[in-house]
């Protein structure tokens, strides 16, 4: 039946269907088309490590008190139970960065927060790097805002840069270490951008995900520059530091002193949060607490390390081919020119159907990724060596 209603027509506006779900369904065919490959997935980056014991541990307690009358709960508090912001407010507080709790707004993931926040603005100009994580892009298409993409390349290290851009009250998204290409802002790169925000009234979204990949001397947290607490919201996740995929918790930090035409943001979102959204399980919020403390952290990265080994592995064969490549050092992500003049949707097909290993073509991130492919770390050592030895020999 054809219905009398009217659906969104920014939908036009993004590709018909999300990056990795065209990559599954590509490697599902060729996983029916030949069922003895030994297919391994080095495309989404999804974590293959089991949660730290601590994590297990802390959510088995939470679980138990659930089926007890005298320590069940029902609804969470829409921002996060007090224990979760003390202890994300504690994890800042080791790096030497102040947050308060009351700033710190817990969620079911940077994905969700990175699309959701687009809700508390009106009408602005955004300015997206590009290539770039799809969700900065189509969350803002879907809502029909008006986007502008900063191109980036091999000559910049794919890092966007605020040089040449006029005007103001823009929306700027940023990922450091940043996906897909792993590149990391240095402090006077980041600066500038601090800086342009202040300059021009411009509100920065900065997505640390990859925080705990960082190596180098760079920041982990956009609040490491100074100014930042004036024009900035950072989305964090332990998707990635802690394993947290599947089990879903994230947060957003709105510095309460940020203000926009009078309002300050962070009512506008807790006003949002109340309304659409009903927050983290108890359990998860348990394990999350233990992910953050001193002994869950350490134990997580654990799995960090290991991941970083698989990173390095993967870096150690692209240079031993002299192929150019950004990533690794700061991030589970290594961002690699395609060989033989090869486009990245043509060197996905070439290394899936020749060699059974799944990556993600850099033009499913933008137009400047054309050209280009990201493989992630996070499978495991073995599956990483084997993906290696097989993509060496079609370097
Ligand atoms: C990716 O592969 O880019 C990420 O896993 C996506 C995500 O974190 O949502």
């Amino acid at each position: 039946m054809e219905l009398k209603i009217k659906t969104n027509d920014n939908f036009s506006r993004v590709s018909e269907s999300y990056l990795f779900s065209e990559i599954a369904k590509r490697v599902k065919a060729r996983a029916e088309s030949d069922p003895s490959a030994k297919i391994i997935r080095l495309g989404i980056g999804d974590v293959t490590l089991p949660l730290a014991p601590a994590v297990t541990e802390a959510m088995e307690k939470a679980v138990r008190e659930m089926g007890k009358k005298e320590t069940f709960r029902g609804y969470a508090p829409e921002y996060g139970y007090d224990f979760l912001r003390e202890a994300i407010s504690g994890h800042y507080g080791r790096f030497g960065i102040d947050v308060p709790a009351a700033e710190i707004y817990a969620s079911d993931g940077a994905k969700c927060d990175c699309g959701n926040i687009v809700d508390i603005f009106g009408d602005n100009g955004i300015l997206i790097p590009d290539p770039v994580y799809p969700v900065y892009l189509d969350s803002n298409l879907m809502a029909g805002r008006r986007t502008t993409l900063l191109p980036t390349s091999e000559e910049t290290g794919f890092l966007p840069t605020p040089d040449g851009l006029t005007g103001e009250g823009y929306i700027v998204y940023l990922c450091s270490p940043g996906n897909p290409t792993g590149a990391a802002f240095t402090r006077d790169g980041l600066k500038s951008w601090v800086d342009f925000a202040a300059r021009t009234g411009s509100l920065i979204i900065y997505d640390s995900a990859y925080e705990a990949f960082v190596t180098e001397d760079v920041p982990r947290s956009v609040y490491e520059i100074e100014g930042a607490r004036e024009c900035a919201v950072e989305i964090c996740s332990l998707s990635k530091s802690a394993g947290f995929t599947g089990t879903r918790c994230g947060w957003c930090v709105i510095p309460h002193s940020i203000k926009a035409g009078g309002v300050p943001l962070y009512k506008l979102w807790e006003r949002r949060q109340a309304t659409k959204f009903n927050g983290i399980p108890y359990v998860v919020q348990r394990g999350a607490e233990a992910a953050l403390l001193p002994e869950g952290r350490r134990q997580s990265m654990e799995n960090v390390a290991y991941y970083r080994k698989n990173a390095a592995l993967i870096a150690g064969a692209l240079r031993r081919r002299g192929v150019f490549f950004t990533g690794a050092v700061n991030s589970p992500y290594v961002w690699m020119k395609c060989p033989h003049g090869l486009t990245s949707w043509e060197f996905f097909d070439l290394l899936l159907d020749r060699a059974a290993v799944v990556g993600t073509p850099g033009a499913g991130f933008g137009k400047c990724g054309e050209g280009y492919f990201r493989l992630t770390a996070f499978g495991s050592a073995e599956a990483t060596e084997e993906a290696v030895g097989r993509l060496e020999k079609l370097l």
